[in-house]
């Protein structure tokens, strides 16, 4: 199997102690710290901004993961770049020029991702398997933590490594939603590269382990 790559998402986090959260990142054997920016337009919810990502900057040493749910992304890539941003990914139904706005990330000397919802095949993302540098499926919809994961996905991310091998594309596919100990497994069999990780992480009583055993859940 490939080397997977750990995300625990902060949105699931205590956020009345933000730094101690990081600090357990920091001290586990997670990859990325993954960054949730809703907007209240392209999804219900709203989160954080530019600020809190700099202040994750500030304490994280893992590289960021800012995941984009807003509308019109381009109109910020700059500024979460400027916030230390490491990976910045925008959705595909949010953007009206995605190919050009991945090439700008791209150029920033960060990695470009694109995301896409449940409801958008994975057909969508055929021209720009070369562009971007990761392929975040949702596997729930966007908007909240703590949701079920959709089954379907499994199919999605089947099918586009099935893509990127054939064109041998060393692209990431993260997935994204209702991702834990339960599932991981057949998820990163399915293709996946990258697990995000929310409440699951966050939501247990001994998270570094659980970051640990998401880890190495192959060396059982
Ligand atoms: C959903 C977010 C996810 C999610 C992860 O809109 O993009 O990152 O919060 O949380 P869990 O793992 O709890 O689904
Ligand atoms: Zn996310």
């Amino acid at each position: 199997m490939r080397k997977h790559l750990i995300a625990p998402s902060l949105i699931a986090a205590d956020f009345t102690k933000l730094g101690d959260e990081v600090a357990m990142v920091n001290n586990s054997e997670a990859d990325l710290l993954h960054l949730d920016v809703m907007d209240g337009r392209f999804v219900p919810n709203i989160t954080f901004g530019m600020i809190v990502v700099e202040a994750m900057k500030k304490i994280s040493k893992k590289p960021l993961d800012v995941h984009l749910m807003i509308l019109e992304p381009e109109r910020y890539v700059d500024a979460f770049y400027k916030a230390g941003a490491d990976v910045i990914s925008i959705h595909y139904e949010a953007c009206t020029h995605v190919h050009r706005t991945l090439e700008h990330i791209k150029s920033l000397g960060i990695k470009a991702g694109i995301a896409i919802n449940p409801h958008t095949p994975v057909v969508m993302l055929e021209d720009i398997l070369e562009v971007a540098d990761v392929f975040l499926i949702m596997s729930v919809n966007p908007g909240f933590g703590g949701q079920k994961f959709i089954y379907q996905t499994i199919h999605k991310i089947k099918q586009l490594r099935e893509r990127l091998d054939e064109r041998n594309i060393c692209a990431r596919i993260e997935i994204d939603g209702g991702v834990g100990l339960q599932n991981a497994e057949e998820i990163l069999r399915a293709g996946a590269d990258v697990l995000v990780a929310g409440s699951s992480v966050f939501g247990d009583k001994n998270p570094m382990q659980t970051i640990e055993k998401l880890k190495n859940i192959f060396a059982k």
